[in-house]
């Protein structure tokens, strides 16, 4: 086990930011790029998500790639630590992207909007955050606002979401009265002054509160703070690293990110708090970072990013060993020896061919069409990385093709488009149609439009009674038989030839389970 594998894996953080939309996630992803000197990027995510408000502008936007290719990997430094900032898309409709974004972190830093508290979004993906057990530092945002008391925003994030806060620091007053935030674990005073947008904030040590500079700082408000903290110290949780990492509890940060307040303290505590990568399980054993063995699996891939060469992206996160250019790895699920000479890292505005990698890197793999998500790369021992979901679609449309004699390229297209998790496709087992299942309804929107431009096929959708899926499996084959023989019209094959039930309720489902109870009905799939 080399030294330098595992210093570099030490020094390494990759994490993921999850808010509802507006929360202010990508004013807060702009300021940390820009304490790691990112600055171009910075006006980039600001440029991506102007245009992300009406989908054919997010659409065009895809298209001009240079802003998508450098806003889904950013990797940037601060202090000793190497940061990959993952995004995820902000719109909900393309929340299934953003759950298997979250398969390839360390950590998810989540924002709340303090005036709003927990919103649907940021239940739902804390959802995914604690299926994994992915460790989350919570960021209470916008404090120069008048928002809900402080004390109600951590019960709000207790009950709604399941996780104990533990207060890193406390804002004193909020909107006009904001102060500033006392770091409880530095027992430091960080002093708020409106609209300046300081990087270098000037901290002031305060180890005792009843120290009478307070007084001189805060007024009247020293009196607020001194109570708050004297109430924090009897009621709320005292920070425990253990219970971070189990994802049990989550440290709590206020601030607010349009003034560029409290996020430098965010980030020192976020890499010292958050873990570097960690072993990872596959289906047969569990994998450590530190292993020589080279791994990696692919959790995303983006198609047209260059407008020269059509190309699609597989990014691929590192699990195990290092990453040399030129390398041999084995592709396991087509059983085949590739050469990885241009993988290509994501830094600044630029995409950079690669020398060297480590865990909790990721590269971008160019892809020919035999990359898919959930494939896993490996030196040599055939390995197969779990954990990468595919979710029930919820919308539901038929294909139809203007012009039939284009069925070979919608084909092709669609077997494409569902291998990278665009949309996801089903062939019923009566009749030759298309069905395409999506978790939110602009994906739809987006498949139709990448069918024209990149497969030249015109085809139009038609509505279809079904409104929820489920994969189905059952250990009794004569029954799984009968099951099928019964509702062969509700039958239908996933791209990768998984056979899946679509339902048009809910409650029709319900009924289907419970005559039927030897059938196994999934809402999620693994990948690959
Ligand atoms: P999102 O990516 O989570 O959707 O949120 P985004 O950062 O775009 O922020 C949403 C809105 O909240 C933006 O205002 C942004 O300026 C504002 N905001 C972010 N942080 C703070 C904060 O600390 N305090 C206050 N008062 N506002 C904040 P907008 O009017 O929608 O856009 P813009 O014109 O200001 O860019």
């Amino acid at each position: 086990m080399s030294k330098r594998l595992q210093e570099e894996i030490a020094r390494r953080r990759t994490f993921g930011i999850i808010s509802h939309p507006d929360a202010g996630k990508t004013t807060l992803t702009e300021k940390l790029l820009l304490f790691g000197g990112a600055i171009n990027l910075a006006g980039a995510v600001k440029a991506r998500k102007a245009a992300r408000h009406a989908t054919s502008d997010w659409m065009k936007m895809e298209q001009e790639r240079g802003i998508s290719v450098t806003t889904s990997v950013m990797k940037f430094n601060h202090r000793d630590f190497e940061i990959n900032l993952l995004d995820t898309p902000g719109h909900q409709d393309f929340s299934e992207d953003t759950y298997r974004v979250l398969t390839a972190v360390d950590a998810a830093l989540m924002v709340i909007d303090s005036a709003k508290g927990v919103e649907a979004q940021t239940e739902k993906l804390m959802e995914i955050c604690r299926m994994r057990n992915t460790p989350v530092i919570t960021f209470i945002n916008k404090l120069d606002r008048e928002g809900m008391d402080p004390l109600d925003l951590l019960a709000d994030i207790e009950e709604k979401l399941q996780i104990e806060c533990a207060p890193l620091a406390w804002p004193i007053g909020m909107g006009k009265r904001f102060k500033g935030v006392y770091s409880l674990y530095r027992k430091q005073l960080n002093l708020f002054t409106p609209g300046a947008e300081t990087r270098n904030q000037e901290l002031i040590t305060i180890e005792d509160l009843a120290d009478a500079r307070l007084d001189e700082l805060l007024g009247d408000q020293a009196i607020e703070l001194r109570g708050d903290v004297e109430l924090l110290e009897g009621a709320a949780n005292p920070f425990d690293l253990e219970d971070f990492l189990k994802a049990s509890q989550t440290p709590v940060f206020f601030g607010s990110a349009v003034n560029n307040f409290g996020v430098r303290e965010l980030l020192d505590a976020f890499v010292e708090l958050a873990p570097a990568p960690g072993p990872r399980m596959t289906e047969t054993r569990e994998v450590r970072p530190d292993e020589e063995q080279f791994s990696g699996f692919v959790f995303k891939i983006q198609a047209n990013m260059d407008p020269a060469h059509r190309d699609r992206i597989a990014f691929l996160r590192i699990c195990s060993g290092k990453f040399e250019r030129g390398m041999k790895v084995r592709h396991h699920r087509i059983g085949k020896e590739v050469a990885l000479n241009n993988a290509i890292i994501f830094m600044a505005q630029d995409r950079a061919h690669i020398e060297e990698a480590y865990p909790g890197d990721i590269i971008g793999l160019h892809n020919h069409g035999t990359i898919k998500v959930g494939d896993t790369f490996s030196s040599k021992e055939p390995l197969k990385f779990t954990g990468i979901p595919s979710f029930a679609p919820e919308h539901f449309r038929r294909v139809r093709l203007k012009n039939p004699l284009k069925v070979k390229q919608l084909d092709k297209g669609l077997t494409q488009l569902a291998e990278e998790g665009a949309v996801q496709v089903f062939r019923p087992l009566l009749g030759a149609d298309w069905i395409l299942g999506a978790v939110g309804v602009l994906q739809f929107d987006v498949t139709m439009e990448r069918l024209k431009n990149e497969y030249g096929v015109d085809a139009v959708y038609e509505g279809i009674d079904f409104a929820t899926a489920r994969w189905i499996d059952c250990e009794d084959a004569k029954k799984l038989e009968e099951f099928q023989k019964k509702n062969q019209a509700n039958l239908a094959l996933d791209a990768e030839g998984n056979l899946a039930y679509l339902a048009s309720s809910e409650w029709r489902l319900g009924y289907v389970q419970e005559q039927w109870p030897e059938i196994v009905f999934h809402k999620t799939r693994e990948q690959g």
